[in-house]
């Protein structure tokens, strides 16, 4: 792969690269369109990284249709899939770890501690393979994109990283490869997730308090059966710091437990 991407580079050809961990779904190929369209080379990484996941989360149930993902690469005109081993990725003895402090600590890595370690580790590795102009990634993983762009600016990284518009089910529901773990009727349930964040943001657009707007939304997404809210706050758009009154880049923030699938969404503020 990389030796690829140099002589690529050496043509004076640009790579778009998509880093994805599989069970590839409308979303991701939105970003590959768009990395089609922008760039003269487009590759798209599958990696299910154990690096990410907890000890009790879903690495091993984590769904893998590789033959399903590999089709819909070729069609929309992937020139390369890299899909390293965790040996490639992971040798024995490996012992570097990147950390994007103050960012990672923050809501997902409050209840999921060491998975932005793992996210921006092995981005980071994927990105010194593939050596992007540009590399895209969903805004649904607003945390992530974040901490992607942080650790792309820290260590000068000669690339863009390039968050793009989540795409949503016509009921709302933001795409995820996680949807599928969703029962048919938490599946219907699941779209009050995305209601309840557009109601709260037009009442804090309205001038209503960010605090009462919240409380509604709060006890909406509880009416869910079998439903627990991990978090659910309005944040700096840049820091991710918790605010109590909007400020222009802001964004609701939240993730929440239906049954045993944790979905995560987010919605700007005007
Ligand atoms: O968003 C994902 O699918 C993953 O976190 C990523 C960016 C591919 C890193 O494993």
């Amino acid at each position: 792969m990389s030796r690829l991407a140099i002589l690529w580079k050496k043509k004076g050809q640009t790579i778009g690269f998509v880093p994805t961990m599989g069970a590839l779904h409308e979303g991701h190929a939105s970003l590959i369109r768009r990395a089609r369209k922008e760039n003269d080379k487009v590759v798209v990484s599958i990696f299910v990284n154990p690096a990410q996941f907890g000890p009790n989360e879903d690495f091993s149930r984590y769904p893998r249709p590789f033959d399903k993902d590999r089709a819909l690469c070729a069609a929309l005109g992937v020139d390369i899939l890299y899909h390293p081993s965790p040996e490639a990725i992971y040798p024995p003895g490996y012992k570097s770890f990147i950390e994007v402090e103050g960012l990672s600590q923050l809501w997902c890595g409050h209840f999921r501690p060491g998975h932005f370690r793992g996210v921006a580790t092995v981005v980071l590795n994927l990105f010194q393979t593939v050596s992007p102009a540009r590399a895209y990634f969903g805004e649904k993983d607003y945390q992530q994109l974040t901490i992607i762009k942080t650790m792309a600016r820290d260590l000068n990284l000669s690339m863009r990283v390039i968050g793009c518009q989540t795409l949503r089910e016509k009921d709302g529901l933001a795409m995820s490869s996680r949807n599928q773990y969703l029962s048919p009727s938490e599946r219907r349930d699941a779209a009050m997730l995305y209601r309840s964040l557009c109601e709260a943001s037009e009442k804090i657009n309205q001038g209503i308090e960010i605090a009462s707007a919240l409380k509604a939304a709060r006890q909406k997404i509880l009416s869910i059966p079998n439903s627990r809210i991990d978090y659910l706050a309005a944040v700096d758009g840049l820091s991710l710091e918790e605010i109590k009154s909007p400020r222009l880049g802001a964004r609701i923030l939240a993730a929440v437990w239906i049954g045993k699938t944790r979905l995560i969404d987010n919605i700007k503020l005007a």
